[in-house]
């Protein structure tokens, strides 16, 4: 059922309040006066034990599930202090990778039935790996062979391009970061901060739902291009990369992620005063490096597009050439569940202004259950 809603996708990517409140439902602790804060993942509480001593978490999935796993990387590097490799499963298979009785491989999958997926974890399990599951379908196949694991609860997700499904992957993997972390008094500060910007978490993204209209007029700007470029680091380099498979998939146009650090490597000599580039560059560490590559993206004539931290329009823009779409501000390491959002918005009013099939775009299915 549509309710108001045109379409699943549509419908989906308003839910994303809901769905990351009921993905964290019962999880977060909220601690009394002498109490910490926590995190409760009833799935993985009997594996933290094993988890901690493994010597290196291994991420596994495709698509848009690989895309959150990147986004989560890094929390998960720095609250644990384990080392984080990214798998896309089918390049693992084709690879024969290592996988190790010391490794902790998770996998993560919205349907839980992605045939490359799937193979992988059989792959892992093989080779004696502690094997988690990140999935949103309880009784699934991922769910059923691995060893422990979290249903991320985003609810059934119906359109073919994964919206709310993608924010509550991430909200998961920033509470299994936690989880793994040790509750140490140097990293007791940056935990509750973390805590709360999970608590902050629905309202921010309601917020952020309020550009809609913004993001349906940059769509008609668009709406002929050939190509969108964009440009991500840190925290949203996975941001980049899953605005771009979004514009690809459903609204079928041409657009790459690319990591910003890049960008003299290569992308650069694409740069001229046509082609479209969004460039993502809310406050976080990176924050002055995405300063300057929006200056050098200038120098070249780029036709930039800048997502920033509200207030900060005047800091990030060049001449009068750019627009900038403005999102409220979280926990650095949550700010892809925000960031990711406006570019949910222009996927969608693309594909619908271009006349394409919004929930079902063409060639794809809903669940990969081929290789
Ligand atoms: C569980 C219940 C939930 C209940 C809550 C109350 C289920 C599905 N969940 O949620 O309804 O409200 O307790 O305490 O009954 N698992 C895997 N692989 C995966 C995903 C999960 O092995 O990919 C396992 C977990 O290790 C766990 C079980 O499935 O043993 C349920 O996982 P999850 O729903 O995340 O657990 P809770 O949040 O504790
Ligand atoms: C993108 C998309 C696909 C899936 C991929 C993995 O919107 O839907 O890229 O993310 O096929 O699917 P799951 O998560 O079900 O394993």
């Amino acid at each position: 059922n549509k309710g108001k809603y045109e379409h699943y996708m549509q419908k989906e990517i308003h839910e994303q309040p809901e769905s990351v409140t009921t993905t964290m439902r019962g999880r977060l602790i909220r601690g009394g006066s002498c109490k910490a804060k926590t995190v409760l993942l009833g799935g993985l509480k009997d594996h933290l034990k094993t988890i901690r001593r493994s010597r290196r978490i291994v991420f596994v999935g495709c698509g848009t599930s690989y895309n959150a796993a990147l986004a989560a990387r890094s929390i998960v590097e720095e609250l644990s202090g384990i080392p984080v490799t990214m798998e896309i499963a089918s390049d693992l298979l084709d690879r024969q990778g290592p996988i190790y009785r010391e490794d902790t491989a998770v996998f993560v999958s919205q349907s839980g039935e992605t045939a490359d997926t799937l193979l992988a974890l059989e792959y892992a399990l093989e080779n004696g790996a502690l094997c988690v599951g990140i999935t949103n379908t309880v009784g699934s196949a991922i769910a059923r062979h691995t060893h422990c694991g979290v249903h991320i609860n985003a609810g059934c997700e119906i359109g073919v391009a994964s919206t709310k499904a993608y924010t509550s992957q991430i909200v998961v993997m920033a509470m299994l970061a936690l989880a793994i972390g040790g509750d140490t008094l140097s990293n007791q500060a940056r935990r509750e901060a973390i805590i709360d910007g999970l608590f902050d978490l629905p309202r921010k993204v309601k917020e952020v739902l309020k550009l809609d209209e913004e993001m349906k007029d940059l769509a008609k700007l668009l709406i002929a291009e050939q190509s969108l470029l964009v440009f991500g680091r840190g925290y949203n380099y996975a941001t980049a990369l899953e605005g771009a498979l979004k514009v690809k998939e459903v609204a079928l146009m041409h657009s790459e992620g690319i990591l910003a650090g890049e960008m003299k490597h290569g992308p650069l000599a694409l740069v001229d005063e046509n082609l479209p580039i969004v460039v993502i560059a809310t406050r976080d560490s990176c924050f002055s490096k995405q300063q300057s590559v929006i200056q050098q993206l200038h120098a070249r004539k780029g036709r930039l597009i800048v997502m920033c931290t509200q207030g900060d329009a005047a800091s990030v823009s060049v001449g009068g050439t750019s627009r900038v779409i403005e999102v409220p501000q979280v926990a650095d390491c949550l700010q892809p569940v925000i960031n990711v959002v406006p570019l949910q918005l222009l996927a969608y009013h693309l594909t619908v202004l271009r006349g394409y099939n919004v929930d079902q775009p063409r060639n794809l299915a809903k669940s990969v259950t081929t290789q």
